[in-house]
């Protein structure tokens, strides 16, 4: 079974307490705190596996990961010596898979509003290719790229009108969205291309129709409505456009009741709808390039907490509260996403209670996971949350001045931090009082 379809690392295996990657859990948290992060090394290396064995027939495919969904130097240089290229959308992410050792050729720039110093740090750094999202940005992109003396190769960002069945902040593709450039307005961005922006070197097209995606028929309608457009582009501009990014958006197994599709069905699909609409509208395959995120990394992590205090609601739910919430994890109070756990040290012989895990942070909404059945809980115990590989740690924040947590590496037994966890002192370290405000 391809790992994006699995709830809990490939590694995970309980014998009284729960052990992933050769690393007991109990025994992590002791050493390095919680909350905490965890991802599984070899679940992460054999995702890119899947995608590999998947898409091995079709030659022209470029994988591109995509950072937002985790972004660290160790995890970037995994993926980059598995093979893979970065969507990357920040200068932040760019310089973090530079330093990670990345090829910069296998790199994307997306984004809506990238800024001035971003498009001349993936200059410098030789990105190899910007994903133009709006009229601004070609304009803005051109001057730079003049400036150095320099022709960029570029993707023009498309909406194609559709909606995927997943969390409305997660769609992306629909017609009223705040990503890329209407069909209607492609003839315009091409002619400004032609006769203005001439450091600008149009490749192809990009979309992305949104997130957690468990039906394949949407990227049918994708794939369908950027072949027809590569093909209108070439009778009426006479331009051959060889690349066709097609975005991220794989589903991941959160509970039990999640079915997203195999790497390999998605594979399929796309293979299929490309035939499909290469033989429809007659025109040359392109190279294809996939974004995938959150299906890379998702289920290689979990996090790791310790259980506080608890509330009984007379007559109604009990709280178990544990010692991290919407600030490491916003997923749920964002989009209510669902997640499943389990208690990490022995439990043997404790009954079973429904409960509701709460977040140590401020707010009602901040609640992990609601009514779920767990032997009866105790204050110290570990709780393991899968699934939490992919935003989460890129989402976290500082809320209520807490320190974000640490990440661990597990494989063979061994476990690496490459994340150390924040101190009260990384907190205020820049910051600063105004002399005047000291007596
Ligand atoms: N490419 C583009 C242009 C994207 O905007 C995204 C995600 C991806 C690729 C990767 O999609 P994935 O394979 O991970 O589904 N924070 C939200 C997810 C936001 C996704 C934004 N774009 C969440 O936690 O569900």
């Amino acid at each position: 079974m391809s790992v994006n379809q699995l709830l809990k690392p490939i590694t995970t295996v309980r014998n009284n307490e729960l052990t992933i990657g050769g690393c007991n859990l109990v025994e992590l948290a002791k050493k390095y705190g919680t909350p905490l992060y965890v991802i599984d090394e070899k679940s992460l290396r054999e995702i890119c596996n899947d995608y590999k064995k998947a898409f091995k027939d079709y030659k022209n495919i470029k994988m591109m990961y995509a950072s937002k969904a985790l972004c660290s130097l160790a995890t970037s240089k995994i993926l980059s010596d598995e093979g893979f290229g970065f969507d990357t959308v920040s200068a932040g992410e760019i310089y973090t898979v530079y330093k990670a050792g990345a090829d910069m050729n296998k790199v994307v720039f997306n984004g809506n509003n990238k800024t001035a110093r971003e498009i001349e740090l993936a200059l410098d750094l030789n990105v190899g290719r910007f994903s133009v999202d709006n009229f601004y940005e070609a304009e803005l992109l051109n001057k730079i790229a003049s400036e150095k003396n320099t022709k960029v190769d570029i993707l023009l960002r498309i909406t194609p009108g559709i909606e995927c069945h997943t969390h409305e902040y997660i769609q992306t593709g629909q017609i009223d969205s705040k990503f890329g450039f209407d069909l209607s307005q492609t003839d315009e961005i091409i002619e400004l291309i032609k006769t203005t922006y001439t450091n600008l070197n149009i490749k192809g097209l990009h979309a992305h129709i949104g997130s957690q995606i468990f039906e394949v028929q949407s990227f049918y309608d994708e794939i369908d409505i950027l072949i027809k457009e590569l093909a209108r582009i070439k009778t009426q501009h006479k331009i051959i456009l060889t690349e066709l990014n097609i975005g991220g958006g794989l589903g991941v197994k959160y509970t039990n009741s999640d079915n997203p599709p195999a790497v390999e069905d998605l594979a399929n699909a796309i293979t299929k709808a490309l035939k499909t609409s290469l033989e429809k509208y007659d025109i040359e395959e392109p190279t294809i390039f996939i974004e995938p995120g959150r299906s890379i990394v998702s289920t290689s992590g979990v996090t790791l907490y310790t259980v506080g205090s608890s509330k009984q609601v007379p007559n109604g739910r009990k709280y178990v509260a544990i010692d991290g919430g919407m600030a490491d994890n916003p997923r749920p109070s964002m989009y209510q996403a669902i997640y499943s756990a389990e208690i990490a040290n022995n439990t043997d012989g404790r009954e079973l209670e429904t409960v509701t895990i709460a977040g140590r942070f401020c707010e009602s909404g901040d609640i992990l996971i609601e009514d779920i059945t767990l032997p009866k809980l105790n204050i110290g115990d570990i709780l393991c949350i899968y699934n939490t590989g992919a935003y989460n740690y890129s989402m976290a924040s500082n809320y209520n001045r807490t320190e974000k947590p640490a990440m661990v590496l597990v494989n063979n037994s061994q476990s690496d931090m490459i994340v150390s966890r924040e101190s009260l002192d990384d907190l205020i370290a820049r910051e600063n009082i105004p002399n005047r405000l000291k007596k």
